[in-house]
């Protein structure tokens, strides 16, 4: 066999192993799904991520994946790991990537501990006037959806809110983040663990 025949028989087997580790995807024929590709590498396949503190992406309504993807890309939200995946986004087509992550299903969440969830089901309650009960979000006002995202991710984008490193400056933000200087630290893991554990 020529060394062009090895190369392409290697890449249609390199496509058939893609096609069958990915079967909740709508697959290599969605206009997303090369470009989404680096993601996987950090997000998890799909952007179902099992990784405690990085989001996940699988189900994200498109609009907010647009709007932090241009957050990460212009330093407004600094964050050294996504600014650069970020500035990418923008150059291939940030509707084709968020589109496609919009449809891929959203994993089921990590396990919790019960007793953190209640705690942080009422320590909630403040919280519900813009993410709603249940941490669905509203797309009206631009607040993002909660459920399902890992606790530690959670947890820290409440503490960098708090430290006012999220969006410094941010005017339409600022009632959040003095909200947030009046739960105490040992609140924010039982408030990630809530909203985490929603649907
Ligand atoms: C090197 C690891 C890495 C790679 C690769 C990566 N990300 Fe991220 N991503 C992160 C981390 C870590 C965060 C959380 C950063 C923070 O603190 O804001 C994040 C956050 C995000 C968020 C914000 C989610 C939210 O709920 O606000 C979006 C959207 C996102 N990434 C999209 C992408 C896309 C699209 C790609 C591929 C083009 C990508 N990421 C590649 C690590 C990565
Ligand atoms: C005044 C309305 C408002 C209230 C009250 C509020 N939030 Fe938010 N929250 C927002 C908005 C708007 C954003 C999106 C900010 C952005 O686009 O960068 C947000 C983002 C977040 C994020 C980041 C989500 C992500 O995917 O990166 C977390 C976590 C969060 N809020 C937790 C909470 C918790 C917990 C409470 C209650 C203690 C709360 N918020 C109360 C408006 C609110």
């Amino acid at each position: 066999m020529t060394n062009r025949g090895r190369t392409l028989v290697g890449l249609a087997g390199l496509a058939l192993i893609l096609a069958i580790a990915a079967p909740a995807s709508t697959g290599p024929k969605d206009p997303g799904y090369a470009k989404a590709f680096s993601c996987s590498a950090c997000h998890g396949w799909d952007g179902a991520s099992r990784a405690d503190t990085v989001p996940v992406l699988a189900g994200m309504p498109a609009w907010y994946l647009k709007k932090a993807i241009q957050d990460y890309a212009s330093g407004k939200r600094p964050a050294a790991e996504m600014e650069p995946y970020a500035k990418m986004v923008l150059e291939l087509g940030v509707d084709d990537v968020a589109n496609y992550f919009a449809r891929q299903p959203k994993p089921a969440p990590l396990a919790a501990d019960p007793a953190a969830v209640e705690r942080g089901r009422v320590a909630a309650a403040p919280c519900a006037v813009c993410h709603g009960t249940t941490g669905k979000g509203d797309p009206a006002k631009g607040v993002p959806d909660l459920t399902g995202q890992p606790a530690g991710y959670l947890r820290n984008q409440m503490l960098l809110f708090k430290a006012d490193k999220r969006s410094p400056g941010e005017p339409t933000l600022s009632a959040v983040k003095a909200l947030m200087k009046t739960i105490p630290d040992a609140q924010y893991a039982d408030l990630a663990a809530y909203f985490a554990s929603q649907r």
